[in-house]
């Protein structure tokens, strides 16, 4: 697959698939360019970096604040970007929402683009134009919906990502097969991260299949009326815990579709088979299915949730594997079945 472009409402991204860092700068000059990055990967690809100018941050969900898009902010006005310039974000969702955020408000916005290092940031962060960041526990609260002019997918970066990491990615392709591909769900349930890793084309071929279903749905509702607020099953839940118990995302986001599915069981007519075999695979991509959260505090924080209504949320459930519903369910009935699931930790 070669470089493709979509144009979305708010924007035209140019894929570049199977790209490399260093061809980049024969497509942008070096020189009108400057790189947000985090100290993690700067600190492993400082010799890539050399010939940009940078800024970098802290590695870490608790800088994706305000704080960090003041300094930011601060950093490109002294290094005199202007409209003309390109902001390239290389780095996972923390690096990504912060550049795009920044970049579309910075001047009213100016143009920018992505480089994601990590699998979560290939099949699911750096997708969509959306770019949030966090006030206090809110995760993503504040944010903008605007598109990279491109994203270059180099697999590259990859080899130096801890197997943790690719457990966090493995949760949003596991979120796609749930929702949207039965077959790619039967797939993943004959492999494991170490597949994966040594298996590049299939990897390849895996992350391509994400980004198609991302971008299809993004396509049909980029504004996030209807469809595309499947994307976030397992996530209003999953956003709550993330930052209340300091979990990674993928922890978070499987955490919330094991939840899921047991909301479903009591509200909507379910397979039974779902939420085990989900168990399963959670299990083989090495991501956490239990975990005792205190209720109170959790529908404290999912009540904040963007998707939320009145004394409702637009919840996302599972009627088999690849049929998914959005169902609106009282916060009430929500905290009644945590309560007497075995999630809840009783003190
Ligand atoms: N905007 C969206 O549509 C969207 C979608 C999903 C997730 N997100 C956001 O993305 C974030 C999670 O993304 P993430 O998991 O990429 O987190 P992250 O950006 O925190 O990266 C995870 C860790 O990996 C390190 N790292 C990154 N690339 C590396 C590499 N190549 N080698 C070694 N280490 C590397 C980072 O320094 C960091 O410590 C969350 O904030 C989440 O809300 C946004």
């Amino acid at each position: 697959m070669m470089d493709y472009s979509i144009t979305f409402p708010t924007g035209t991204v140019k894929y570049m698939s199977q790209g490399s860092f260093a061809a980049l700068g024969s497509v942008y000059d070096p020189s009108h360019c400057i790189i947000i990055t985090d100290d993690n990967i700067a600190a492993l690809y400082s010799s890539l970096l050399k010939t940009y100018k940078t800024i970098i941050i802290r590695a870490g969900e608790e800088h994706k604040n305000l704080q960090t898009i003041e300094s930011v902010a601060q950093q490109l006005l002294q290094s005199e970007i202007h409209k003309k310039s390109m902001m390239i974000g290389l780095g996972g969702g923390v690096v990504t929402d912060i550049t795009g955020f920044v970049a579309s408000v910075y001047m009213r916005g100016i143009p920018f683009g992505f480089i994601p290092t990590t699998l979560l940031g290939m099949v699911d962060a750096s997708i969509g134009g959306k770019n949030g960041v966090n006030l206090g526990l809110n995760k993503n609260i504040l944010g903008t919906i605007r598109q990279p002019e491109f994203i270059l997918f180099d697999p590259g970066f990859l080899k130096t990502l801890s197997t943790a990491e690719w457990s966090n990615g493995f949760a949003e392709i596991i979120k796609y097969a749930c929702l949207f591909d039965a077959n790619m769900f039967e797939e993943l349930s004959k492999h494991s991260i170490e597949y994966y890793m040594q298996d590049q084309s299939s990897l390849n071929s895996l992350i391509l299949r994400c980004v198609e279903w991302k971008n299809k749905i993004v396509l049909a509702d980029e504004k996030e009326n209807n469809s595309r607020k499947l994307l976030n099953f397992g996530h209003t839940l999953g956003h709550a815990l993330e930052n209340l118990y300091h979990l990674t995302h993928g922890q978070a986001v499987s955490l919330g579709m094991i939840a899921a599915c047991t909301i479903a069981e009591s509200t909507i007519k379910t397979e039974v088979s779902v939420k085990q075999r989900l168990l399963q695979m959670v299990q083989q991509y090495k991501l956490p299915y239990q975990y005792h959260f205190d209720v109170k505090k959790t529908m404290g924080l999912l009540k904040m949730d963007k998707k939320r209504n009145e004394s409702s949320i637009d919840y996302i459930l599972l009627e088999d594997i690849g049929r998914p519903i959005i169902k609106s369910l009282s916060f009430e009935v929500i905290e009644q079945i945590l309560e007497s699931s075995d999630h809840a930790s009783h003190h």
